[in-house]
């Protein structure tokens, strides 16, 4: 059966996927199992994402997605969400020179507004500064809910509806998936999550029909890249159908 979205590495044949999503969780139970802060638990989770998305670009990932700030994370304590969004502001400012230097292009899905105005700008520079680079794309999910990028994009076509230059008749699964906020990037193959936990919890809910997902019981800290490797292998071995029927029973 041919798999149009995945590559074959050079290193060791492994199968990869195309697009890989990750829902970083359980910095908070990581720091807790040690006598640590939560803040000390997201410090480590940047590491964890350092080495990640340099082993997504070794291994020939074509796009990462990360679960950067959900929307409903502002309903944490004021002081984690301030830690949070001080580590974006120095993950920008201290990563983004060696990310444009490998060749990383950055984009930035989510809600924009109700960002501080310095934080908004720099995921703009970020997005700037890389757009034309042509190495793996990091896909930064910052506060962002799968719902409310599915309404935002109903809303902007109700908006083009009532502009006149949208016909109510033309709307279907295509073309909402044109107003999403990165329309040209393809559906992610594989969405892994750390921690344990079995749920999608508001993340590409629309994007991920028919994503292959695994749940890994390792703490997002402890993340590396034979983890990344070993779910790229699980992976490897998913019959993907999407609906259809398999190759063995179907030709
Ligand atoms: C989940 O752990 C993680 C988050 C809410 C945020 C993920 C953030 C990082 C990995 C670091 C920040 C990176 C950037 C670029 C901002 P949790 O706190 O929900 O853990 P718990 O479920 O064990 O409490």
């Amino acid at each position: 059966m041919s798999k149009p979205d995945v590559v074959t590495n050079a290193i060791g044949g492994l199968e990869v996927p195309r697009h890989v999503a990750v829902i970083m969780d359980g910095n908070g139970r990581w720091a807790a199992a040690r006598g640590l802060p939560r803040s000390e638990g997201h410090r480590r989770g940047v590491e964890a994402l350092r080495r990640t998305v340099r082993a997504a670009g070794e291994l020939g990932i074509g796009f990462l997605t990360i679960f950067s700030f959900s929307t409903e994370n502002w309903s944490r304590p004021a002081s984690e969400v301030r830690d949070l969004m001080g580590l974006l502001r120095r993950f920008i400012r201290n990563d983004l020179a060696e990310l444009h230097r490998s060749g990383v292009r950055v984009r930035v899905i989510g809600e924009r507004e109700g960002l501080d105005d310095d934080v908004r700008r720099l995921l703009e520079e970020a997005e700037e500064l890389t757009r034309a680079n042509t190495g793996l794309t990091l896909v930064v999910a910052f506060n962002y809910g799968a719902r409310q990028e599915i309404a935002r994009a109903a809303r902007r076509m109700a908006e083009l509806v009532a502009a006149g230059s949208l016909d109510p008749q033309s709307i279907n699964a295509d073309a909402l998936a044109r107003h999403l906020d990165a329309p040209d990037i393809p559906d992610p193959d594989l969405i892994i999550r750390t921690s344990g936990e079995s749920r999608l919890s508001n993340f590409l809910l629309w994007q991920s029909a028919y994503s292959e997902l695994i749940f890994v019981p390792t703490f997002w800290p402890d993340f590396d890249r034979n983890a990344l490797e070993s779910a790229i292998a699980d992976f490897g071995r998913r019959e993907r159908r999407f609906g259809g029927l398999t190759a063995k029973v179907g030709s």
